[in-house]
């Protein structure tokens, strides 16, 4: 790639928006000067969390918000569409950029520090004024729920065990855990460097050696104990050591694939809201996950206890946020204050998510 392009640079901070594990499910592709259309696909194949693709969609949400909020430090306008005709598996966004005088998004400083928090956080309550920011950083389309008691966040550490649970024994779940975690690295461009993922580096190097075959963490959880430790570093003590978990709620149910676009979309801009006012987040999407499988009626396990365990959980989840079967829930998290994780995800280079790297002639905007 010669001189770095305007379209270049909006793109380069653009693809810092967060991914499922890290899976970066876009690709870009310059079609002219004012032009970019967006590629999505998805993980479904072969990782059970991408539920009928939605934390892809959710995904791209997050990538076309990321590139919006990034065209305004290039004084561009973006806005953008699903082409016509496009499908839910490999949908194509137009993203079309005008120039546009008002002032850069004060999101802008924040996409590239913007990284997750997998280690337990110090937990000062929010102030009124950070529940506002991020209460309007949603949008009226969404609800925010917000757990900031002692006992909601012991009863949220209890429903993170059970979940976990499933999460540790599942069979189909074990390819993803096995594959999506670079170990021993500090930063991954396409994965979760092990450093990020939260555990002591003891539990690691256990992890790593017991994920390198079904049977031993078949062995492991069954009689030695083996998802105790994970599920205390991971779940347990980061749900207690942290300001609140909040749970993102749709006002109306999803109807199609594009809701759980702009579901990403909204949880871009909480992410980089609780960011620009000094708060970490780390996503907890599994229960969400689960329970959209169980209230679907869709098997993700040929374990059929722990589909069971699945549907309890949603039923508890439900009753944590005094919730009905039928309401939907967009996305989990907690945030916190903390250091900036020494190690995190980084991406991969530009020229790699280019569809055609070669540079175009004029592909300056007009
Ligand atoms: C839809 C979605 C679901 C996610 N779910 C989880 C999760 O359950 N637990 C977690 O620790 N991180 C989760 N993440 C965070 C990703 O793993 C993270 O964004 C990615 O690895 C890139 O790292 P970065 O955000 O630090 O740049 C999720 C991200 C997205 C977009």
């Amino acid at each position: 790639m010669n001189e770095p392009t305007r379209l270049h640079r909006i793109l380069e901070l653009a693809r810092w928006a967060p991914s499922g594990d890290n899976t970066q499910p876009w690709r870009f592709e310059i079609l002219g000067p004012d032009h970019i259309a967006v590629h999505g696909s998805d993980t479904r194949d072969w990782c059970l969390y991408d539920f009928r693709g939605h934390a892809s969609h959710m995904a791209h949400g997050a990538l076309l918000e990321t590139l919006r909020i990034a065209a305004t430090g290039s004084g561009l306008s973006a806005s953008w569409s699903p082409r016509d005709g496009t499908q839910d598996h490999a949908p194509v966004y137009d993203v079309k950029l005008a120039p546009d005088s008002t002032e850069a998004d004060p999101l802008l400083p924040h996409i590239e520090a913007r990284t997750v928090q997998r280690r337990p956080m110090r937990g000062p309550r929010l102030t009124a004024a950070q529940r506002e920011v991020l209460v309007a950083a949603v949008g009226d389309a969404y609800t925010l729920q917000i757990f900031d008691t002692g006992a909601d966040k012991r009863r949220i550490a209890r429903l993170l065990w059970d979940n976990a649970y499933i999460r540790l024994t599942c069979p189909e779940a074990y390819p993803v855990h096995r594959d999506i975690i670079e170990w021993g690295a500090q930063f991954s461009e396409d994965r979760i460097p092990e450093r990020a993922v939260g555990v002591d580096p003891m539990t690691g190097r256990l992890m790593r050696w017991v994920l390198g075959d079904w049977r031993r963490v078949d062995f492991f959880n069954r009689y030695l104990g083996g998802t105790i430790a994970p599920r205390v570093q991971l779940d347990v003590v980061p749900a207690l050591a942290c300001s609140a978990h909040v749970l993102l709620r749709p006002r109306h149910a999803p109807d199609g694939w594009l809701d759980h676009v702009a579901a990403g979309v909204a949880m871009q801009r909480l992410w980089l809201t609780a960011q620009s006012v000094g708060l970490h987040l780390q996503p907890e999407m599994t229960p969400v996950i689960f329970r959209w499988y169980a209230r679907a009626g869709d098997v993700f396990t040929a374990d059929a206890p722990l589909s069971a365990r699945a549907e309890a959980l949603a039923t508890r989840f439900e009753a944590i946020a005094n919730a009905a079967p039928g309401d939907p829930f967009a996305f989990f998290c907690r945030l916190g204050v903390s250091a900036r994780p020494a190690s995190r995800s980084t991406r991969l280079p530009l020229s790699a998510l280019l569809i055609d790297p070669q540079d175009r002639p004029g592909d300056e905007p007009r």
